[in-house]
């Protein structure tokens, strides 16, 4: 059996796949993919970091309606923000997702101690991408699970980043050959 979703969002999804090149959403074997990542998992908390117009946000919140988690999701554009709320709305899932305006950086900067997530989906500016990995890390939970797209198609852009993972100890890692490249890490940590 392929993956099950319901009519609505199955229109607005294909309906968002026409769009896809100038909204950068990732492409539908990427979602399908964290989908079953985050169920396989059973994670309960997700951060993803680039929302744009909710694409892979329903991909993921779709999974959390079935894990019973909670999602909370960054976009710097206030309009690319409010087209992602439109969307979550009419898909039924804007109930367990928190989006948040603004720079991601700073955003998670202002994190407070006891925010911690089991799954993180990197996103957004690719240079950044560093940067997020490491503000990321006192907020992940013993046993998380990165996700982070544009590994292979951005490769010059995310290569501090790719290092910084590779120096880690903490985590096991893996660039999956999905359209684009997709990193996925997994924190091995007992604390
Ligand atoms: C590749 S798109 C995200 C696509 C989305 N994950 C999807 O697949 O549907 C990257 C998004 O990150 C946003 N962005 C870029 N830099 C950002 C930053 N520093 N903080 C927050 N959002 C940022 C962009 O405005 C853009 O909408």
């Amino acid at each position: 059996m392929k993956i099950l979703m319901d009519e609505v969002t199955s229109n607005i999804m294909t309906e968002l796949e026409k769009t896809q090149k100038s909204f950068w959403n990732i492409p539908r074997e990427t979602g399908i993919m964290i989908n079953m990542f985050i169920k396989m998992m059973n994670a309960k908390s997700v951060l993803e970091i680039g929302t744009s117009n909710g694409y892979s946000g329903l991909w993921i919140a779709k999974a959390l309606k079935e894990t019973g988690g909670h999602l909370t999701t960054i976009e710097f554009y206030e309009k690319r923000q409010c087209v992602a709320i439109e969307n979550f709305k009419i898909c039924g899932v804007f109930d367990i997702i928190t989006p948040i305006q603004g720079s991601a950086c700073d955003i998670i900067e202002r994190f407070s101690e006891e925010e911690k997530f089991d799954f993180v989906f990197i996103d957004a500016n690719k240079r950044e991408y560093v940067k997020y990995f490491e503000l990321i890390k006192p907020h992940l939970t013993p046993k998380a699970f990165i996700a982070a797209d544009n590994i292979i198609s951005h490769a010059e852009k995310v290569q501090t980043f790719i290092d910084a993972v590779d120096r880690d100890d903490e985590f096991q890692y893996e660039i999956l050959k999905l359209p684009g490249g997709l990193l996925t890490a997994y924190r091995n940590s007992k604390s």
